[in-house]
């Protein structure tokens, strides 16, 4: 639980999770007829703030590195269960797949709660993650646009009497390439094992 999340517990967390699972059941309905057509996903440059440099860092950056294949996750660090979980998932696809086929990818998250999801709270956070996480935040206007260009939706519930607020979003990962275009998705239900297979299988093809 993140700071003045205690007012959710109960029946918001559970209307929270019933949001989620019915955004995420129109969305896979969505994605799976996008897909059909390989949408060039992410395909619009984007410029984020990289929290471990502290400086800029764009699409391009991402996409000229050693390293061809990322996975991409929008989240936010305040999110009490299903972002940890996912992030937590995220690692594991990282280290079964460098582990048993040697094929390296690099997770990244990337915030939509900028205004809390500071640099500073980023590099905190990551001290939980895979040590390969790749941490971006950036202004408003720089996570809308972000977002909007994979196709992410994201809104902020009302705040508690504590200032304290959840982000309903979409729970998806992003296997991209260093082009930048869109590879595959696995969303909440997609094991580790199979994501880690399906991967394998599009890098191979
Ligand atoms: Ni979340």
């Amino acid at each position: 639980m993140g700071l003045g999340l205690a007012g959710f517990v109960g029946s918001g967390v559970v209307y929270y999770y019933e949001l989620e699972k019915k955004r995420l059941q129109e969305q896979s309905t969505k994605t799976k007829i996008t897909s059909v057509g390989k949408p060039l996903l992410g395909g619009k440059p984007w410029t984020l703030v990289d929290c471990t440099s502290r400086a800029a860092f764009s699409s391009k950056d991402l996409f000229t590195m050693e390293q061809k294949y990322h996975l991409l996750y929008f989240g936010f660090t305040h999110c009490p269960d299903i972002c940890p979980n996912e992030l937590k998932r995220i690692g594991q696809v990282v280290d079964e797949l460098k582990a048993k086929h040697s094929i390296t990818i690099l997770p990244t998250f990337i915030t939509v709660d900028p205004a809390r999801d500071t640099v500073k709270q980023m590099n905190y956070y990551k001290q939980d993650l895979h040590p390969s996480f790749r941490m971006l935040t950036g202004t408003d206007e720089q996570i809308e646009h972000v977002a909007k260009s994979y196709r992410v939706y994201f809104s902020k519930a009302d705040e508690d009497t504590d200032g304290g607020y959840l982000i309903d979003h979409s729970i998806v990962m992003y296997l991209v390439n260093d082009e930048g275009e869109f590879i595959d998705f696995f969303t909440q239900s997609a094991k580790v094992s199979d994501i880690v297979q399906r991967t394998m299988a599009k890098i191979k093809e």
